[in-house]
């Protein structure tokens, strides 16, 4: 099992990713306020993470229950799963999760060991989501040539997953394959994903990477000087667009201005078959003190208006191909 986020003696852990690189600092999480904080306030994020954290928070809401009265009721479950459907709404994976661990409650809500088969129910969830990457990137890798330089933005490594990651998943698996691969990895303004998350992860691997400020990207694609980008998903509607960290639209333009193949490696489980196309993906709106301080500090004036979608749509034809654990599809998209 993965060791940012694990189960122990009751308890769910997980690695505070709002401290990255600095700081390596676990939150135990033991009550339902304590998992829905760390995924609204984003000690926690990446679409499949936050489908397993939800999971295992469903857990810890029963668990809570159990301390103040013998008995579970259909409606604590209901409860616990309004409140963790209620903390981010852009990634499906959380929905997704959250359904699958619903099933899960009526197969044994009967069953004495009910939170057992629950957490047995999260830790599967889990596991499956880490395979899926290894498989997707498997598939992800064969797309990649020998010696090319991949333009990746936000955090779609195993910090934002189950581990092993989808992005960088495919970027490690072409590593693995013995590819010569450099990263381009864009800061990811406003949370920094790519500069606290990306940057460390692919150091970690000893995966040669350059940080480059989002503004750069255009240079970058425009000079021939990167091979293809690729990108996580949060949300993919049935005909392929694609919601993913903000900016990812301007990047898959950019990519189709300059004939550069623009890849979303994502495991089914963000699909979402339900929503026909992209505009109808709910997109985050965050508080905008995001845009106007950095770590702490205000870089705009005091009363300076900001606004701060946290993702965008990118529309399939700007899509060369979605990597996933069932393999490459192309267009047009067919998810089942
Ligand atoms: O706001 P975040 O950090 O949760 O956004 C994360 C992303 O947009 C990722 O690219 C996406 O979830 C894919 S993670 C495998």
């Amino acid at each position: 099992m993965s060791d940012h986020v694990y189960w122990k003696e009751g308890s769910l852990y997980v690695l505070d990713q709002r401290l990255l690189p600095f700081k390596t600092t676990y939150l135990k999480c033991s009550t339902l306020k304590d998992v829905a904080g760390a995924i609204t306030d984003m000690a926690v994020r990446g679409a499949p993470l936050i489908g397993i954290v939800a999971a295992y928070g469903v857990v810890v809401g029963m668990q809570e229950k159990l301390r103040s009265r013998p008995h579970l009721k259909e409606s604590d479950a209901e409860k616990i799963c309004r409140v963790l459907k209620g903390t981010r709404p852009t990634a499906v994976n959380l929905f997704w999760a959250l359904k699958k661990m619903r099933e899960a409650y009526l197969k044994f809500k009967a069953d004495p060991d009910l939170i057992g088969h629950l957490l047995q129910a999260a830790v599967e969830i889990h596991q499956q989501d880490t395979e899926n990457n290894k498989r997707l990137s498997g598939y992800g890798a064969e797309l990649i040539d020998d010696g090319d330089t991949i333009l990746t933005h936000c955090n779609a490594g195993a910090l934002a997953t189950g581990g092993y990651g989808t992005a960088l998943g495919v970027i490690r698996a072409a590593v693995k394959a013995g590819k010569s691969i450099r990263v381009i990895a864009t800061e990811t303004r406003p949370y920094f994903q790519g500069a606290r998350l990306t940057a460390w992860e692919l150091m970690q691997e000893h995966i040669p990477a350059t940080l480059i400020t989002d503004s750069m990207a255009g240079y970058f694609l425009s000079r021939g000087r990167i091979n293809c980008v690729i990108v996580g998903a949060d949300r993919i509607a049935a005909n392929g667009d694609t919601a993913n960290k903000i900016g990812t639209y301007s990047l898959a333009v950019l990519a189709h201005e300059n004939a550069v193949p623009f890849y979303v490696a994502a495991p089914l489980s963000t699909v979402d078959t339900k929503i026909e196309s992209g505009s109808d993906i709910p997109i985050e709106e965050r508080k905008p003190d995001e845009v106007t301080t950095i770590a702490g500090h205000r870089i705009a004036p005091d009363g300076a208006v900001a606004a701060n979608p946290a993702f965008d749509v990118t529309p399939h034809r700007y899509i060369h191909a979605i990597i996933t654990e069932k393999g490459i599809i192309r267009k047009p998209y067919n998810f089942t």
